[in-house]
């Protein structure tokens, strides 16, 4: 399959997982060749719409294109070569604690490709060089911070220079200078190719201004914006406006019921003694 134009769509998307709906009639389209930030709230949908793309998950309704073509709907040896030509960076790194880094960067190519230990090697320490962490080749994941993992977890998705790099929370959990750093390497990333389609989740603000060239928004599964990021910056709809300055629209609302006495009297020993 030659795909010259990599949008990805949703038409009239539904997912979930079984009987559960989470998203529900999502249209829209990343642009190819443009990083494409989705923004929403915490159990809002955005890692699960990701899976749709990867083909991890099928719809419920609804259909996910690639290059004008339904992904569900290819021949099974054409949708391998379009899961090849995807990489993902996962919400939580997801390296694996018995390889080292160089091993764990080289998996998408050692699982596939009959090459000899030392290319694989070279391959890997090619994109950690691209992420600052080629001196920690043979560092286990343990042994790293959770910045560096994601990084490594960014060399990982890259190795193979995928067409479509999926990013979901690069920066979450991260220092506000780490997670700049961050940007910056996704920014340069995306520089270095240009063609390369790129997604990135998150509910990083700052992120966002920094990232983003088409931006979607999810609210509870539904899609209730798609453009530009100075369009979204101008929406004068209140939700976006209160996810934008960050309030939190029904604080003052938690539900506070009273400790059991007991349980106080307790607590309050035991921090005492
Ligand atoms: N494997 C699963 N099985 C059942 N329900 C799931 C599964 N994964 C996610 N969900 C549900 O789908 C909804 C959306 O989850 P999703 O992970 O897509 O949210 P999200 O926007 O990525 O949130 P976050 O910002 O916290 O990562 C949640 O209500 C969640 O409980
Ligand atoms: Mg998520």
């Amino acid at each position: 399959m030659y795909m010259q134009d990599w949008d990805i769509e949703f038409s009239h998307l539904d997912a979930g997982y079984g009987a559960r709906r989470v998203l529900r009639d999502v249209s829209a389209i990343l642009p190819a060749g443009k990083i494409s930030v989705i923004l929403g709230e915490s159990g809002s949908g955005k890692s699960t719409l990701l899976r749709h793309v990867t083909g991890l998950s099928r719809p419920l309704g609804g259909m996910v294109r690639i290059g004008g073509r339904d992904i569900f709907a290819l021949p099974p040896a054409e949708f391998r070569r379009l899961r090849r030509q995807t990489g993902v960076l996962f919400q939580d790194g997801a390296l694996l604690g018995a390889l080292n880094l160089a091993q764990n960067v080289a998996l998408p190519l050692s699982e596939h490709l009959a090459l000899p230990e030392h290319l694989l090697r070279e391959a890997a320490l090619r994109v950690l060089a691209m992420v600052g962490l080629e001196a920690f080749a043979d560092y286990y994941p343990n042994q790293l911070s959770g910045g560096m993992r994601k990084r490594a977890g960014l060399a990982r998705a890259i190795v193979a220079e995928p067409r479509i790099l999926l990013c979901d929370e690069p920066t979450s959990g991260l220092d506000p200078v780490t997670a700049a750093r961050m940007d910056e390497l996704l920014l340069s990333m995306h520089a270095r190719y240009p063609e390369m389609t790129l997604v990135v989740v998150s509910h990083d603000l700052a992120g966002f201004r920094i990232l983003a060239e088409h931006v979607l928004v999810i609210r509870d599964g539904g899609l209730i914006f798609a453009g530009t990021p100075k369009s979204l910056l101008d929406s004068r709809d209140a939700y976006l406006r209160q996810f934008l300055e960050r309030r939190s629209g029904d604080a003052g609302q938690t539900p506070h019921r009273p400790m059991n006495h007991r349980v106080h009297a307790e607590l309050v020993k035991w921090l005492t003694s």
